[in-house]
């Protein structure tokens, strides 16, 4: 870790990553830890204790290190649980709640300085919570309460305090600024971050790992291998860039990642195993059993164009380092990381995998990307799936049904971004549905294929809400597919959220 950063405690409230994020927009480095590394910290800046889901008075309740929290005579923050901990650590009491307190609430500051600087004496904040604090220390003093005079911040002494609500949310109107106000009481002692300064350091450091060793980067020509592979030409090491075309890549996606490359001056060797990958799938409709094959043969036809690696670098990024930390969690059941493959795993042993982007979130990377030059469009590319269109052609793959589904999305993706709506979604493809549908063409009855269309908004992929895009874009879209794209007589909008529905059609 580094001197004087602000230290992260993570309670398991599914905003803690959030903290880190803000903490880190506002100029600082920070890091999420787990809260028995607390003692191990070396000369943090400030410590905020995040939220979590347990019960401050349940059998075996994530604990605090009193002691060592207080010999680093840094600022302390506590939010929702972390107050609740360190209330019940200067002698308060909690009381365990029945319901829980979900949505927003009123902030009414009693004390003007310090946490609540230049805050109005009225504004809006975000509960997630159901204990609620209950006797308070003679010397606890109640700094803001809700609309019900109920405290929501509590200070125990100059420097340390505690708050119920979540400043990390949006909906937390002077969230922000309350944080800034914290951080202002060790400013001078906290380590800045920046992301130019992050980018000359990484390339110091790439340098120094790799040395004259060869490096070995798959890329897709989305935004995390994109940036790595540029970041790694920067630094000058010897490298090698493996693209691999599975034949399942979407209209002229090996042509234009080609050229992206080309724009950044960096050389990239395709592999083109299209006709392995579809023979291998010809006649497989289970999607287990299809992603089953791509995963085994991408990695047979990676490691094998591959061949001896000397150094492997890898597009990991911190949120994907949090969840293989915090084992057990919901995110890490659901997905598979391709980076934590056996054969990665023992390169890995010996110290033969880098990540030069396992510090960084996902706004991060974009502007480390920007930082090097790299146009904006690569930047702000969707997530396409590693399986590519093989699970948005549901069933059975053909040629004929991969044809339609690549001349449906260029459609769709092309209307996206004349309109403006492409930044404006999170993701939006178009699929071929495994079932064909009588309609009219000409005088003649046809039996035809049907297309569903999905644009959704989403943070991080584990949710997810359909767009309300505009009828009139639509009824474009829709009357464009219809006209130019042979085999299909229906186009279909999904407007189902994830859940229960997922993202993918597979
Ligand atoms: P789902 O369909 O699970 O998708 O809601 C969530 C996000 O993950 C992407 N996705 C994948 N990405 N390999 C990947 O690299 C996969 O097997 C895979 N399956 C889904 C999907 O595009 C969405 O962004």
């Amino acid at each position: 870790m580094t001197e004087g950063e602000v230290a992260v405690l993570d309670y398991g409230s599914q905003y803690s990553q959030l903290i880190v994020r803000r903490v880190r927009e506002l100029g600082f480095v920070s890091h999420l830890y787990p809260p028995e590394q607390l003692a191990a910290l070396n000369n943090p800046g400030a410590v905020i204790l995040s939220g979590g889901p347990r019960s401050t008075s349940e059998v075996g309740a994530p604990d605090v290190d009193f002691g060592a929290l207080m010999t680093f005579g840094v600022p302390i923050l506590g939010v929702c649980y972390g107050m609740q901990l360190l209330n019940i650590k200067h002698g308060g009491t909690v009381k365990p709640g029945v319901t829980r307190e979900y949505g927003p609430a009123r902030l009414v500051v009693q004390e003007h300085d310090s946490l609540f600087s230049g805050i109005p004496h009225d504004s809006q904040i975000w509960m997630s919570h159901s204990d609620t604090v209950q006797n308070l220390a003679s010397t606890t003093k109640v700094i803001a309460t809700n609309q019900d005079n109920v405290p929501v911040a509590l200070q125990w002494s100059e420097s340390c305090f505690g708050i119920q609500f979540h400043p990390e949310v949006t909906h937390s109107h002077e969230g922000t600024k309350i944080l800034r106000n914290f951080l202002k009481l060790a400013e001078d002692k906290l380590a800045r971050f920046s992301i130019t300064d992050f980018k000359n350091q990484m390339i110091d450091q790439i340098r120094t790992e790799v040395a004259d060793r060869e490096v070995i980067c798959g890329v897709s020509g989305g935004v995390d291998s994109t940036v790595l592979a540029v970041l790694l030409h920067k630094a000058g090491v010897k490298q090698r860039c493996l693209f691999v075309d599975h034949g399942l890549l979407r209209k002229n996606e090996r042509e234009e990642v080609v050229a992206q490359f080309k724009e950044v001056g960096v050389p990239i060797e395709v592999v083109d195993a299209s006709e392995t990958f579809l023979s291998a799938l010809k006649d497989v409709s289970d999607p287990e059993e299809k992603r089953k094959i791509i995963g085994n043969l991408f990695l047979e036809v990676f490691f094998g164009a591959a061949d001896y690696i000397e150094v492997m670098a890898q597009g990991t990024l911190y949120p994907d380092v949090i969840e293989s930390a915090t084992s057990g969690s919901i995110a890490s059941k659901i997905k598979t990381h391709h980076n934590r493959v056996d054969r990665v795993m023992e390169l890995k042993k010996e110290g033969r995998v880098i990540e030069p982007l396992a510090e960084l979130f996902k706004d991060e990377v974009r502007a480390l990307g920007a930082e090097l030059g790299i146009p904006h469009r690569a930047l702000w590319r969707h997530p396409f799936p590693g399986p590519g269109l093989a699970v948005r052609v549901p069933g059975v793959i053909t040629e004929e049904r991969l044809e339609i589904c690549r001349e449906a999305d260029a459609i769709f993706i092309e209307e996206l971004r004349r309109s403006g709506w492409y930044e404006r979604t999170w993701q939006a493809y178009a699929a071929v549905l495994p079932v064909k549908t009588v309609g009219v063409k000409g005088d003649e009855r046809s039996y035809e294929a049907a297309v569903s269309l999905r644009a959704v908004i989403s943070e991080d992929a584990m949710t997810a809400d359909w767009v309300e895009l505009p009828h009139d874009l639509l009824r474009i879209v829709s009357h464009r597919i219809l006209n130019e794209v042979k085999g299909i007589n229906r186009v279909l909008y999904d407007i189902s959220t994830k859940p229960p529905a997922s993202i993918e059609w597979e």
